[in-house]
């Protein structure tokens, strides 16, 4: 698997898999199970999407060797300060059955990130959290995060689609030496985009779905791309992205379905971090 240097040296597999909204316990086992029988080496869950547990049991029944696997876990909004960070750790490491993990973000950019990152900084001198970023945070709490403390985040995971290209954001992260991680690569399946006429073009040049059509389209970008998928064959095929490359008109076909907005909601509106604020996660 193509991987990407970080700027603490660490590589990071450029697809990894996701397991947003896999809430069955017993489904979640089974899609990363199935994930890893299928190839992929990098797994990626939050405290938020409440699978931890099952995310480990499925990790468990692979059998893979821990040093071949690359996961990702969040500190949920309530758990981001000091003290949070600590305790909210500990328990992941348990829910997971693992004694470190490869990366650990803090997953809104709300509550007190400071503290938490002065926490994150020391798991990760600890050897619990090879590597630290955050997600969701516009660039400028990025950067000023990377400016005010030892560390620079080694990702920022931000939604990254088709739809919402995010050109600029991805310029400046990489100018600060901090990653982008793209979520809904897929955009979830949301303004039709699977059956985008652009998209589907280009994928019938290469004999490509326009899953792997995006995939490919952020992995030319040096962009890591997390994909969730339950079906074990869509699994398979959005790994099959290693074996064909896009033109430059390819690319500019796509750069002209950028509407350069979220698809889901703006991380800046009140509402919706006052809902977060109140979201509670009772593990
Ligand atoms: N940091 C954050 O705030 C944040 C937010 C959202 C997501 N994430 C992470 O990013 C990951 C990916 O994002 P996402 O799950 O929101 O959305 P996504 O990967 O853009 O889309 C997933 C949807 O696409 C479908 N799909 C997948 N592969 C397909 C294919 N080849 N053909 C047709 N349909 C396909 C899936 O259906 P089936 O499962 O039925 O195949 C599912 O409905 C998440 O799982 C999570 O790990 C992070």
């Amino acid at each position: 698997m193509q991987t990407i240097k970080m700027n603490n040296e660490i590589e990071i597999p450029i697809l990894g898999f996701g397991t947003f909204q896999i809430t069955d316990p017993q489904e979640a086992e089974e899609a990363v199970y199935q994930a890893i029988k299928a190839g992929y080496r990098h797994i990626d869950t939050a405290q938020s999407y409440l699978n931890e547990e099952a995310v480990g049991k499925g990790i468990k029944k692979s059998q893979i060797p821990r040093k071949d696997l690359f996961l990702t876990t969040k500190i949920w909004v309530e758990n981001v300060s000091y003290e949070g960070v600590k305790r909210s750790f500990e328990e992941s490491l348990e829910r997971l059955g693992v004694d470190y993990v490869d990366m650990l973000l803090i997953h809104q950019p709300y509550n007190d990130v400071y503290g938490a990152w002065r926490g994150m900084e020391e798991l990760q001198r600890e050897g619990k959290a090879r590597s630290i970023g955050i997600s969701n945070f516009a660039v400028d709490r990025a950067v000023d995060l990377a400016e005010f403390n030892q560390t620079t985040p080694q990702i920022n995971q931000i939604e990254i689609n088709p739809f919402n290209q995010q050109v600029e954001n991805i310029k400046a992260l990489k100018e600060e030496g901090i990653v982008p991680e793209a979520w809904a690569p897929f955009a979830e399946g949301k303004n039709n985009i699977f059956k985008n006429e652009v998209l589907l073009a280009i994928g019938k040049k290469y004999q490509k779905s326009v899953a792997q059509i995006i995939s490919r389209w952020l992995i030319e970008q040096e962009v890591v791309v997390l994909a969730k998928s339950v079906k074990p064959e869509r699994m398979a095929e959005n790994l099959a992205v290693f074996d064909f490359s896009l033109t430059a008109e390819d690319k500019e076909a796509i750069a002209g379905l950028n509407e350069g907005e979220s698809q889901f909601f703006s991380h800046a509106d009140p509402a919706m971090i006052k809902w977060m604020a109140s979201r509670k996660i009772d593990l």
